[in-house]
């Protein structure tokens, strides 16, 4: 079955997303929409629609589907107007700019009966799918702490992303993202949000932020990334992932995820210490571990691309499988990204779930 797709936002995510469809057998782009039509000019599609009017893409009956890809602040409009028009819908992320605009959508999602989505893809990350590969097969016995970092090196944030009016700011862009990978990845409610935001640099928009979770189940989760960590290393990105339980940890570090699983033989809760050296003196604690009581394995191997969020999507539109990114799950990201401005800016704990 071949499904007819309409690009709304022919930016850089746009592009993107064409090229995708492009590698895909069962979708076909029939239009393509901006309001910058200069935008337009390098499309790959043969004989695809351009048009610089949202509704009049709208308007073409064989559209079955409209990928929303412009920018944040607009994103309601265009999901309650496709809505309107009887298409079915995958929104980029944030899919709203609050939860309130968020439930108006779904209110007209829901009046229509369209499928709705949001393009969340980065749970088909290998780095991520690798930790939590891990964290499922439950190798590192009771898990009290994940932690999920991203750092970019070179201060570069640009266009509008640095404008509070069109959505801007790391929140909104990849903290989407590395919010939904955490409670993607622990099944728990949260009990409580902490966060710092920073502008550190952009005079609008934050480029820091720092969130910790406390789930009901034990764990705490915590989320940082930063813009602006400057450094001269061989990457312009540092991305880490750590989890450590009572029985073992897991570093795996990068996209290309490289890094270890270290188990204990038994538990280690009183290893005699052996007095280590170091150039700041002597410690115990933090010696070198007895011979034989850790472990070392390698990190699972996971098959993952982005193609697999749209594959799901197509086959949840035949009813062959349920949508992977739920209407329910995008609203709890929005939450808690209110939660982290609350917290930031009064400086204390939310209470969440
Ligand atoms: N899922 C991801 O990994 C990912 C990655 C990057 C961006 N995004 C999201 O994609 C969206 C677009 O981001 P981008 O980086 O491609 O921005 P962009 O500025 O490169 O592209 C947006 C395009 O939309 C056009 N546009 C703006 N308002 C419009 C309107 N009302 N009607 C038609 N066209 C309009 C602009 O002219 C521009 O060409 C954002 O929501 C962003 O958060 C998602």
């Amino acid at each position: 079955m071949k499904v007819n797709f309409g690009i709304i936002g022919f930016g850089f995510m746009g592009h993107i997303h064409e090229k995708m469809f492009d590698s895909m057998e069962d979708i076909k782009v029939v239009a393509i929409c901006d309001i910058d039509e200069e935008k337009m000019s390098d499309a790959i599609t043969e004989g695809v629609i351009k048009t610089t009017s949202v509704d009049e893409l709208l308007e073409i009956k064989e559209i079955n589907t409209v990928v929303i890809s412009i920018s944040n602040h607009v994103h309601k409009e265009a999901v309650i107007k496709a809505a309107k028009a009887g298409k079915n819908i995958i929104c980029e992320k944030p899919a709203a700019m609050s939860v309130a605009e968020y439930d108006e959508m779904i209110a007209a999602v829901k009046d229509a009966g369209v499928l709705f989505t949001v393009h969340q893809q980065r749970r088909f990350d290998e780095d991520f799918r690798t930790a939590k590969e891990v964290y499922d097969q439950k190798a590192l016995g009771k898990v009290f702490t994940i932690q999920s970092m991203l750092y970019g090196i070179n201060g570069n944030m640009h266009d509008w992303h640095v404008f509070k009016k069109y959505g801007g700011g790391m929140l909104y862009d990849w903290g989407v993202h590395l919010i939904d990978q955490m409670l993607y990845m622990v099944d728990s409610p949260i009990k409580t949000i902490y966060a710092d935001l920073r502008n550190v640099i952009n005079e609008e928009v934050d480029d820091y932020f720092k969130i910790l979770f406390r789930f009901e189940n034990g764990i705490t989760g915590e989320v940082e990334l930063g813009t602006y960590f400057l450094a001269d290393k061989p990457k312009w990105f540092e991305r880490h992932w750590f989890i450590g339980g009572d029985t073992g940890s897991m570093y795996c570090d990068g996209f290309e995820p490289e890094g270890k699983i270290a188990r204990t033989t038994r538990l280690l809760t009183n290893v005699p210490g052996k007095t280590t050296m170091t150039a700041s003196g002597p410690t115990r604690s933090f010696g070198p571990p007895p011979e034989g009581l850790l472990v070392t394995e390698e990190l699972p191997k996971v098959d993952v691309a982005h193609i697999m969020f749209f594959e799901n999507y197509l086959k949840a539109l035949e009813g062959k499988e349920e949508l992977l990114v739920k209407i329910p799950e995008v609203r709890r990201v929005l939450a808690v990204m209110e939660a982290v401005r609350e917290s930031a800016a009064t400086g204390r704990s939310i209470d969440f779930e």
